[in-house]
């Protein structure tokens, strides 16, 4: 895979010398390090976990990359993260977990031409508590307990595995993720609790 990234890299690299191009070189990147960061090319993970707001942070770039090909659909991201928060595992991972939880978020508002998504993540006891809560049309009752299967979809040309791999990143890091709809509003709520890492 290094080869790969290291091709587009050069690629992206070439492009970027054009002013016309330069910010979709810039996007490919972005790709790129993410790519690496996801199939864990970058050694040394430090012992204490990665901090939290840092993996929310990269899938809000991955979320603002992907809005042109969802066109129409304006998202505003709420940020409300406890400073310092760190979760077990590895950072890359988390940031998967956010990028799926943003994609299906934007893609359910789509309809509506966008909307809110609204993260939150506070320390709770010794675990981190975090949220993903959108303001689309939630999820219906009659599919809320198969989302997290693997292949289950409701769009065409899907793959239906996003929820699936969160399902998978949180169990691995010891939590636990529940699907649910906000209370009173429109939208879905997704909670994930994961236990909290130790600072260095
Ligand atoms: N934020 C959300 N709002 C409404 N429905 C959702 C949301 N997130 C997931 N879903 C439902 O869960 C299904 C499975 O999601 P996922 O595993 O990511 O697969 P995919 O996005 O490829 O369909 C989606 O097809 C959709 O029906
Ligand atoms: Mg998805």
């Amino acid at each position: 895979m290094n080869n790969v990234f290291e091709t587009i890299s050069e690629a992206a690299e070439l492009v970027s010398t054009d002013p016309e191009w330069a910010n979709l070189a810039a996007a490919i990147q972005r790709s790129v390090d993410r790519g690496r960061r996801i199939v864990g090319c970058y050694a040394g993970q430090s012992r204490s976990g990665p901090d939290l707001e840092v993996a929310v942070d990269r899938a809000a770039t991955f979320l603002h990359d992907f809005l042109p090909h969802l066109p129409g659909t304006k998202v505003k991201l709420l940020k409300k993260i406890q400073a310092g928060l760190r979760v077990q595992g590895d950072s890359g991972d988390w940031e998967r977990v956010f990028m799926n939880l943003f994609l299906n978020a934007a893609q359910a508002m789509k309809e509506s031409g966008g909307g809110e998504i609204e993260v939150v993540s506070q320390l709770r006891d010794s675990m981190v508590e975090m949220s993903v809560a959108d303001s689309g049309p939630g999820i219906p009752e009659s599919i809320l307990a198969k989302i997290f299967h693997p292949r289950f979809s409701t769009k065409t040309k899907q793959a239906g595995l996003g929820l699936h791999i969160v399902h998978t990143i949180v169990q691995q890091n010891g939590g636990v993720v529940k699907a649910g709809n906000r209370d009173g509003g429109r939208g879905a709520v997704f909670t994930i609790l994961a236990p909290a890492a130790e600072p260095d």
